[in-house]
């Protein structure tokens, strides 16, 4: 079997900038979930593109298809999209490239049909924006799209979900003769159903679900499909043995792996992240970071290329580009470009002062380190092992092995200088 996925369009209706399939659903561009489910049939697969040709292109040589522009100038339409395809195997598959929910063992049950046209058909409360399948007598006449449908056809509950099984020679023999005397000036791949109809070519229709094979045409349907797939990603580590705490208001991407037993509390957001043996406690948000046998929030930010091992990040502290290894910051901090060893323990209210407006500088602090509360460590800036730092410091040099590093104003006290300056309130 050959498939081919259209992807052509312009995707009108999602009101973007961005070309709709490169949109993502899970912090994944949708065309690569239709991609890998449909590379897990046949290795020959042709990709139809055009409307933002190059960055759209981009994503899809990840894998290895092939890549067809669209005459769309010329040939506009689902049915133009297929012009310049070769047809090599004697069956067909074709899929809508907005269909990010489709699971290659739906797409199995067209494999092993033998009419001439397989379509797929479901049957919708509100079918708004699909084409409609006119079926008369049990029998598919014809599908007709909702541009171009009258009062009596739109009220039909029966749609095209946008995948059909051809015999090579079907497409062959009415691709060249579909017209594009319609509503929207475009050659339709659906109107080969009711020519096939007419010259008795056996179609059978198969009954799927929305819940795999919705069509994303407008933002509401992305955010839809979102909630599928998420739901989908956390099922499947519920089922690895993750630990979730109100599924529903957690949101997990498509690039996150976890290992061994973790817990994600209410409310996290975790993308592009591998997790080990880790808990991630309520409200905190994790990118691109690997964090193994750790703790992590309550409302903890851990932001790209950190990384976190046998330790613990508190309340209110932001981790950037660093690497931590058993250490304990419990509240209130910002560690950017750092890098910090065993036993160190970070006050609250400490930051590592990165950036001076122009460069980003690094920080390091080794073994057994005490930092006192409200710290500035101004970078670059190195901290050897078993140092004490007190409370309050601005930190602008080196600081050496068991040294303590103190800056302080000396704290003066002037005895009734409340009642010198507001008075007595008696
Ligand atoms: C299409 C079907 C409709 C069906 C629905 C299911 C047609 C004419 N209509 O409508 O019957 O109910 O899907 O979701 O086929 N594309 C191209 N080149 C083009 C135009 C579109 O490659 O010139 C691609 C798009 O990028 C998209 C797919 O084809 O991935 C479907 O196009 P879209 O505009 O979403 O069609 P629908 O109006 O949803
Ligand atoms: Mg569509």
């Amino acid at each position: 079997m050959q498939i081919v996925i259209l992807a052509a369009g312009k995707g009108t209706r999602m009101k973007s900038k961005s070309a709709k399939v490169i949109h993502t659903l899970c912090n994944k561009p949708m065309i690569e979930y239709i991609i890998e489910e449909s590379l897990k049939l046949t290795p020959h697969l042709d990709v139809i593109l055009n409307h933002q040709f190059e960055t759209v292109k981009s994503i899809v040589s990840k894998y290895p298809v092939n890549i067809i522009k669209q005459d769309l100038k010329n040939f506009p339409g689902t049915g133009g999209a297929l012009k310049e395809v070769s047809f090599k195997e004697d069956k067909i598959l074709v899929l809508n490239g907005d269909m990010p929910l489709i699971k290659a063992e739906e797409l199995k049950k067209f494999e092993s049909k033998n009419a001439d046209i397989v379509m797929s058909v479901m049957k919708l409360d509100n079918p708004e924006g699909y084409g409609r399948v006119v079926i008369k007598n049990g029998k598919v006449k014809k599908i007709v799209e909702q541009k171009d449908a009258n009062e009596e056809e739109l009220k039909i509950p029966y749609v095209n979900a946008g995948v059909y099984l051809f015999k090579k020679e079907v497409l062959e023999k009415y691709l060249p003769k579909l017209s594009n005397q319609n509503a929207q000036k475009e050659y339709y791949l659906t109107d080969i159903i009711e020519m096939a109809v007419k010259d008795g070519l056996e179609i059978e229709a198969i009954e799927v679900d929305e819940e795999n094979f919705r069509g994303i045409n407008s933002k509401k349907d992305l955010a839809y499909a979102e909630e599928i797939m998420c739901k989908r990603i956390k099922e499947f580590w519920m089922q690895e043995g993750v630990i979730m705490h109100l599924p529903n208001t957690i949101f997990i991407d498509a690039n996150t792996t976890f290992l061994g037993e973790c817990e994600v509390h209410s409310g996290c957001v975790i993308k592009d992240s591998t997790i080990i043996e880790s808990e991630i406690r309520p409200l905190s948000v994790i990118e691109s970071a690997v964090i193994k046998n750790s703790g992590v929030g309550p409302m903890a930010r851990i932001r790209p290329k950190s990384e976190l091992i046998d330790t613990h990040i508190g309340n209110f502290v932001e981790v950037k580009a660093s690497k931590l290894k058993g250490v304990k910051a419990g509240h209130l901090s910002y560690l950017g470009d750092s890098e910090i060893e065993e036993g160190t323990n970070i006050g609250a209210g400490t930051i590592t002062c990165n950036y001076d407006g122009k460069a980003k500088y690094k920080t390091k602090i080794g073994k057994n380190v005490f930092v006192g509360s409200d710290t500035q460590l101004i970078a670059p800036v190195i901290i050897e092992d078993d140092v004490i730092i007190a409370a309050g410091s601005t930190v602008n040099k080196d600081v050496k092995k068991g040294e303590l590093a103190i800056s302080r104003a000396p704290l003066k006290i002037i005895k009734d200088f409340y009642y010198k300056f507001f008075g007595r309130r008696d």
